[in-house]
This record gives C-alpha cells, sequence and structure tokens, in this order.
C-alpha cells in the first residue's frame, strides 16, 4: 500500500451494502488493527477473525435495516483508512438525534487529520438527515477522549465502571454531545 498520498487525496464515500470482499477484508484489517492498539471499541485484544467478521455482518444488517449509515475513508488505492458509524434514532421523541460510533482510522496513519476530516462529513450528513444532536462515549483516558474535546464536542459526564477491560479492570467511559 502506498502510503505517500495527501491526506486531501483520500475519499470518504457513505456505504450501503457490504457486499464487496476488498471493503470487507479492509474493514476486517481495521477494526483488528484498531482492537491491537488498545482501542476500546467492545472487544479485548486479540480480536479473532470470527468475531471481526460477526461484528461487520451485524453492522451489514444494520445498514439494510435503514437506521444506520457507514462512512469509509479510503487512499487513492483503494486500502480502508478510516471509518464512522452513525446510527439514526428511530423513536418519535429523537427524530431529530443520532449516535456517533465506532470512529476508527488505521495506527500508522494516526494524526494525520483522517478522524477530523470523518467526523466532518459524518456531522455534515447527519445534518442532512434533519439531526440537530450527536451524541456518543468514548473510553475515560483513552485516545478518543482528547480528540473528541479538541474538535468541539462538549463533555456531558462520565459513567463509572462501565468497560471490564481483558484484565478484569474496569473503566469509565465519558460521554459527550455535539449540537450541530
Ligand atoms: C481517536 C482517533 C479516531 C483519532 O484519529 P486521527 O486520525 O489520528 O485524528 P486526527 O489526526 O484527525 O486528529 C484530530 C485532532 O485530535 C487530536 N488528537 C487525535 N488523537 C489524539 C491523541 N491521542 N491525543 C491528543 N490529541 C489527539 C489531534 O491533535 C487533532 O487536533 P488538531 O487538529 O487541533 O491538532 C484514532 O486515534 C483511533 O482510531 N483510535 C482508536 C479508536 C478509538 O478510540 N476511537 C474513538 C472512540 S470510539
Amino acid at each position: 500500500m502506498n502510503a505517500n498520498f495527501a491526506t486531501t487525496d483520500l475519499t470518504i464515500t457513505r456505504i450501503d451494502r457490504l457486499d464487496d470482499p476488498a471493503l470487507m477484508a479492509g474493514l476486517e484489517a481495521l477494526l483488528e488493527d484498531a482492537v491491537a492498539s488498545g482501542a476500546s471499541v467492545g472487544y479485548h485484544a486479540p480480536l479473532s477473525p470470527a468475531l471481526n467478521r460477526d461484528f461487520w455482518t451485524g453492522v451489514s444488517r444494520q445498514l439494510e435495516g435503514g437506521a444506520h449509515r457507514l462512512l469509509v475513508a479510503r487512499a487513492p488505492d483503494g486500502t480502508v483508512l478510516g471509518s464512522v458509524q452513525l446510527a439514526l434514532c428511530t423513536r418519535p421523541n429523537g427524530a431529530h438525534r443520532a449516535e456517533v460510533q465506532k470512529l476508527l482510522v488505521l495506527t500508522r496513519h494516526r494524526g494525520r487529520g483522517i478522524a477530523r476530516r470523518l467526523m466532518t462529513d459524518v456531522e455534515e450528513f447527519a445534518r442532512g438527515l434533519g439531526r440537530s444532536l450527536l451524541v456518543l462515549d468514548t473510553l475515560k483516558g483513552n485516545v478518543g477522549e482528547p480528540f473528541y474535546e479538541r474538535t468541539g464536542w462538549m463533555r456531558a459526564g462520565e459513567i463509572p465502571g462501565y468497560t471490564v477491560e481483558a484484565d478484569g479492570s474496569r473503566h469509565a467511559t465519558v460521554l459527550f454531545y455535539k449540537n450541530i
């Protein structure tokens, strides 16, 4: 894979169906890399290929359900660099709201503004769908926390003991929101 591309050359596209084996393989590599890097995205390292496949199969089903969106950032050669998901609230009192989930950028491409671009696009996309309030949660003390603070999200509070890590320790999660 050629890493010598400018961040401005990457493309971010909305994916409606996960029926392209190359894309699926790229997304699996992305999740495996994130879990191996210590990201708290639901799994303990090492992530088994079966759990990895189950995760993206589940996303595929959610996309078919219509209340879920997936944006993928790719290099000019097609390499998957990052992704983010948006879960649209379907209840009548939450029609203005959506949850941002699983913002991931390949370890070796972090710090180049890829997540910032993904979040700009997902916000624009959510706005286009009439959503004016975004929410998310991220592990306290992990890389997501400074990222969201740097990118204009408001801290709503913390839930202690929200996750159980591989060593049995419990970790707090931080809730963020953004009016867009
Ligand atoms: C969090 C994550 C998505 C950031 O991706 P990235 O592409 O490296 O982020 P960007 O380069 O777009 O950074 C945007 C801003 O956040 C800041 N930032 C990003 N990572 C940071 C870190 N680890 N510590 C401090 N600031 C950080 C950058 O400095 C930058 O600010 P600036 O533009 O004002 O300089 C990436 O580290 C990742 O995939 N982590 C694993 C998965 C995860 O934890 N996701 C979030 C919770 S679901």
